[in-house]
């Protein structure tokens, strides 16, 4: 069964899967004070296989955990300052990363390499050293660059698992879903799309040919439509006007693909959603990191479906993604070795 009603994925356990049952989770964010990070928690908290959450920023994470830690769930918040990484990384199964700066207008996620790398690359670093084995979703662009970057990091120390780094890209389904259906006219939940490659305008391939409502959809509007979808992310930008990106809608994208995999962990079966992992699809051409729809299970990733058929205009989408998501992931290779 493919990605689902948002609600369910966000909070609530599918049936056969009581909360009672769940085994205990503990979940970090790493940035929990920002833009992102503060809703994410928020998010999270609402989330039943969550039974520990652990919030650390360089500013403000105790803050934000002592706020958080009021809302009438069962889950226990703990916060944890500056100096405090390696104890909010302790026994964690699952770490969100949205640390970092976001763009300003006029700016390329690309743009944001040189602060967001070492930020990332030492984030890595200690999730490789206290939780190993821990399953971790990168949000920080830029994301074609970023999990090649953690991907390396865990590499170098000796404990990497493919299976278990993943590069957000759910705002890139639920715009796709939400945009989709106000031109077809239709509830985004009934209204899915999968999205391939990666995490940055040409990058982003929406795959509409494969859904009942978007095969529909041709000629300027079907332009338009692809338009949007690649470049959501400028919209906010440029009408935050200097003050950020998409927090909300990515605090709400993130804490679906965190629940998604919470299911799988879980025990759901079926789970599968588009995510940017290590993937055969197109490492003959170089390209060992790209998202298609991954099955999700108590690993991380279980299945990583192959892309179907596409159109001739998403076949010219892939041919202008490819190159360059290859530049983007050869950048963050390099940063790890060079470091
Ligand atoms: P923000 O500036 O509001 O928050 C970032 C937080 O990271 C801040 O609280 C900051 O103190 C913290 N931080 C910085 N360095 C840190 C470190 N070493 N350890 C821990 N915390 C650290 O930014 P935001 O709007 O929340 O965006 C965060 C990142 O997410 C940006 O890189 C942005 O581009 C990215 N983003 C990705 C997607 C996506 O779809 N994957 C969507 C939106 C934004
Ligand atoms: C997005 O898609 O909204 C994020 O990647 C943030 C950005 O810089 O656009």
């Amino acid at each position: 069964m493919f990605a689902r009603s948002a609600a369910r994925s966000l909070a609530t356990p599918a049936r056969n899967f009581s909360s009672s049952a769940a085994r205990q989770s503990k979940v970090t964010v790493l940035g929990a004070g920002g833009g992102i990070g503060q809703p994410l928690s928020l998010l999270l908290k609402l989330n039943p296989y969550v039974t520990e959450l652990s919030l650390y920023d360089i500013r403000g994470a105790p803050g934000v955990a002592a706020d958080v830690s009021h809302v009438d769930t069962k889950s226990e918040v703990h916060g944890y300052p500056a100096d405090k990484l390696d104890q909010a990384l302790e026994g964690t199964d699952v770490v969100v990363i949205p640390a970092g700066v976001p763009r300003k207008p006029g700016m390329t996620r690309d743009d944001l390499f040189n602060t967001n790398a070492s930020i990332v690359r030492d984030l890595a670093a200690a999730i490789a050293r206290v939780a190993p084995k821990a399953k971790v979703l990168v949000i920080s662009n830029p994301v074609n660059s970023t999990v090649p970057i953690v991907s390396a990091v865990f590499e170098k120390a000796g404990v990497y698992d493919p299976a278990h780094i993943f590069g957000v890209t759910t705002l890139d389904v639920v715009r796709a879903q939400r945009f989709l259906a106000g031109v077809a006219g239709t509830d985004p939940k009934d209204t899915p799309v999968t999205v391939v490659g990666g995490h940055s305008g040409a990058t982003i391939v929406p795959l509409l040919s494969q859904t009942p409502h978007g095969k529909g959809v041709t000629g300027e509007v079907y332009k338009k439509l692809v338009h949007r979808i690649q470049f959501g992310g400028d919209e906010v930008v440029q009408a935050k006007d200097g003050a950020g990106s998409a927090t909300l809608s990515m605090a709400y994208a993130g804490a679906r693909f965190t629940g998604d995999l919470l299911r799988a962990i879980n025990g759901e079966k079926g789970v599968v959603t588009p995510t940017f992992v290590k993937s055969p699809l197109f490492a003959d051409q170089g390209i060992d990191f790209f998202s298609s729809n991954v099955e999700l299970g108590p690993n991380g990733v279980a299945k990583i479906h192959p892309l179907g058929q596409l159109s001739k205009e998403e076949e010219e989408l892939l041919a202008a993604c490819l190159p360059e998501l290859k530049k983007n992931i050869e950048k963050g290779k390099k940063f790890v070795q060079q470091s």
